[in-house]
């Protein structure tokens, strides 16, 4: 049989990261939504927040053992993660060979200030989601840090005097929002939305979907601010 000339092998399997891509970031946004739906619990009091913290070490059961579930979805999003990384840099740098002479001034077209937007959003998330955890889920960085009472620990975290804490989860936040509005968009692109009147209906669903979650995740920080969560 004879091999395929490398540009076409490339072109291929570049396609194949891009689906890769637009899977594992589906993936993680369903579990964003799943994790914003618990967050918004807490406006029902600290019993109810810690009794889901407590019910999500127990699913599965009785067919898995205690907190299997909660370490199968760690993996799998953790590969997730590390894969949907390393898709990103090989693509960005197959990007940069094919342009090996710089722009003398660089053109602002949208391509590459999304790409960049894209790439600084994406070192904030992981900074963001490794310092989140080390606060919420190890304890590690929180004032309070008791596992078996999170409701504690959020409203011990985005107390008015940590408004620097506050501040940085509101910056990670934001960040989420701007790289999902952009992803949802390439992911539904990459997985066969091309025509002019679909890209309108992508563009909007995708800003409505960032926004509904950005506002949910945002609401807990700003009502242990001011008052209403405490
Ligand atoms: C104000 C917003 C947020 C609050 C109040 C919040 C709250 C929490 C809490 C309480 C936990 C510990 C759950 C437990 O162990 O029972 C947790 C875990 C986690 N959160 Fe968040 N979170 C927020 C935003 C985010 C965002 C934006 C991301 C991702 C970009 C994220 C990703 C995670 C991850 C990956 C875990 C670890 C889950 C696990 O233990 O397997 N969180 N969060």
């Amino acid at each position: 049989m004879r091999k395929a000339p490398a540009p076409a092998r490339k072109t291929r399997s570049s396609v194949g990261l891009k689906i890769f891509m637009a899977v594992t970031g589906i993936l993680l946004v369903l579990f964003l939504y799943l994790h914003m739906a618990g967050n918004l619990k807490i406006f029902f009091g600290g019993t109810t927040f810690d009794h889901y913290a407590a019910w999500l070490r127990t699913i599965g059961e009785p067919l898995l053992p205690k907190t299997w579930y909660l370490y199968l979805q760690r993996t799998v999003l953790t590969v997730a993660v590390l894969g949907h990384i390393v898709a990103a840099t090989i693509l960005a740098r197959r990007a940069a060979k094919a342009r090996p002479v710089k722009y003398a001034h660089r053109p602002k077209v949208q391509g590459s200030y999304a790409a960049r937007t894209m790439r600084w959003g994406g070192v904030i998330i992981l900074l963001f989601v490794i310092f989140h955890i080390l606060d919420l889920t190890t304890g590690t960085l929180n004032p309070v840090g008791d596992k078996a009472h999170p409701y504690g620990n959020v409203v011990a975290d985005f107390a008015p005097h940590r408004w620097y804490v506050t501040l940085f989860y509101a910056l990670a936040i934001i960040a989420v929002g701007f790289h999902l509005r952009h992803g949802l968009f390439s992911a539904a692109r990459t997985l066969g939305q091309q025509s002019a009147r679909g890209e309108k209906s992508i563009k909007t669903a995708a800003l409505a979907l960032s926004l509904i979650l950005v506002i949910g995740y945002l609401s807990v920080p700003f009502a242990v601010l001011t008052g209403i969560v405490k």
